[in-house]
């Protein structure tokens, strides 16, 4: 059998907080990421697609109905509850609340820009994976758009942010306009291909659902020289599990559980 490539030292920490910490506070926001933050965690993944005008913000769906209200002094010309959020210009999702619909605590917490966030993680030395969400339909040009704006955000960090997308496409604009930043593959099943569509996108990992990881998968994929992180993971016993496998990430909602400085419970 032949040994697995050596690879050079992975940057990243193992524990990543999912959404910013989006569970304890209201997803994608920034006050998710400094609760993560007071609790230890030096990574985060988030959610990033276009407003209308190409600017990259924080939301996990193409709708803003689920994670958004009306601001309080919401514009006349305020997107309607349930539109497309990548429809809008930035200056009216700008007004939206993205915490009042999680508690009352958060009311008023607005949907941040890339922007915002990476301002956050630099001044607080933190590593970030920006996962590219794009609103349906548009996957080449926002993985073009959030790349370019990734890499002038995170000029000259210790550490470049790890981009990820379920969308070939996405990472194919990723690589295109921003080669140099690594690229992550998500998967959520073991679709025809998705090794060597990983390798022709020149991808440094893939995120997997946790789940489809196996001796097995995790030998495949070192074997071709990436690295085996995975999504979401809240339960303590499939955490040891990949940790025992040798997988180098793990997105979790439970940050109040699983703190990053502290050896699992096996
Ligand atoms: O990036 C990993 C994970 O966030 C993918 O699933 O739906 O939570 O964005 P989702
Ligand atoms: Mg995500």
């Amino acid at each position: 059998m032949t040994a697995p490539p050596t690879l050079p030292a992975w940057p990243y920490p193992r524990w990543i907080a999912h959404r910013g910490a989006g569970l304890l506070a209201p997803e994608n926001t920034l006050a998710a990421f400094r609760l993560g933050a007071s609790l230890g965690y030096r990574m985060f993944e988030c959610d990033v697609k276009l407003s209308s005008d190409d600017v990259p913000f924080l939301l996990h769906d193409d709708t803003l109905e689920r994670t958004t209200s009306p601001g309080t002094g919401v514009p006349q010309d305020g997107p309607p509850h349930d539109a497309i959020a990548g429809a809008q210009p930035w200056r009216q999702l700008a007004t939206r609340d993205a915490g009042q619909w999680h508690s009352s605590a958060y009311a008023g917490e607005a949907m941040p820009t890339l922007a915002q966030i990476t301002r956050f993680c630099r001044a607080g030395g933190h590593c970030l994976n920006i996962e590219i969400k794009p609103t349906t339909g548009t996957a080449l040009h926002t993985g073009a758009v959030v790349a370019a704006q990734a890499h002038s955000l995170w000029h000259g960090a210790p550490v470049a942010p790890l981009l990820s997308s379920f969308e070939v496409e996405a990472l194919q604009g990723a690589r295109l306009s921003a080669p140099s930043l690594p690229r992550a593959l998500l998967l959520d099943t073991l679709w025809e291909g998705w090794l060597q569509a990983a390798l022709d996108l020149h991808c440094v990992a893939l995120v997997c659902n946790y789940t489809l990881w196996t001796p097995q998968t995790v030998a495949q994929a070192k074997a071709a020289g990436l690295r085996c992180l995975s999504y979401t993971v809240n339960d303590e016993a499939a955490a040891a599990q990949l940790v025992a496998w040798g997988t180098e990430g793990i997105i979790t909602d439970r940050v109040d559980h699983f703190r990053p400085d502290a050896p699992l419970a096996t």
